[in-house]
């Protein structure tokens, strides 16, 4: 069956098999570069959340309480999910796996903060290895390099989605050293852009990655990618 992969901008991403559709960060309202407005995405069988910030949960409670979709965080973000009336939830935290019914989640490290919008403690922000119908898609979250992606390469990652926009998180040259130690088939960047203090170009990555045996992918927002 087709796996398949929307960018929606920043960290936000679709993705759909037959399994279900699975949504990554959603930040759509608010975000300047959002493709999509809420009512236009389809309904979502379960959404992933990396970490507490704004950018990344997003529009997590409205979804989730409008599809009754299953959300899966760390344990911390899902208690304060909780405490906001959503109600499917599945805490998770680094280097656990579970299978659901939309996918394989495996959470990763990732360095990065994790404070949730009205400063509740957030946990460790976390990474995600999504494994649909054969195909594992690597989300990395807002983080810095680390060497141990490494580690998280050796899972057999077909599609790493990687931070590039700086100042948060990698810009375009970590990201480049991140893409060699993960050894993806293919890597679109993301998280950069949005606003003038992560805006870097795209370039930066696009250029230097040319003559690497991962290729790079950049799609515009909304631009649907066949995986398989
Ligand atoms: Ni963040
Ligand atoms: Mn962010």
């Amino acid at each position: 069956m087709t796996v398949a992969i929307t960018w929606l901008s920043h960290a936000a991403f679709l993705i759909e098999s037959s399994k279900g559709r699975v949504l990554i960060d959603p930040f759509l309202s608010n975000n300047p570069k959002a493709s999509l407005k809420l009512q236009d995405l389809p309904p979502v069988d379960m959404i992933l959340v990396t970490h507490g910030h704004g950018d990344h949960v997003g529009d997590t409670i409205a979804l989730a309480t409008r599809d009754n979709a299953l959300v899966v965080a760390s344990v911390e973000v899902v208690n304060w999910l909780r405490n906001h009336g959503v109600k499917r939830l599945h805490g998770q935290q680094a280097g656990g796996a579970f299978e659901h019914p939309a996918g394989r989640v495996k959470l990763t490290p990732a360095f990065h903060g994790s404070s949730l919008p009205d400063g509740s403690y957030g946990g460790q922000p976390v990474g995600m290895l999504l494994t649909v119908e054969g195909v594992t898609v690597y989300h990395a979250g807002d983080t810095s390099l680390f060497g141990d992606m490494a580690l998280i390469g050796d899972e057999g990652v077909d599609l790493a989605l990687l931070p590039i926009g700086d100042n948060f998180t990698m810009g375009p040259e970590d990201a480049l050293k991140a893409a060699d130690l993960i050894g993806p088939k293919m890597v679109i960047p993301m998280h950069y852009g949005t606003w003038p203090v992560i805006d870097v170009d795209q370039e930066r990555f696009r250029g230097p990655a040319a003559g690497k045996p991962w290729r790079v992918s950049i799609p515009t927002p909304g631009e649907k990618i066949r995986l398989n």
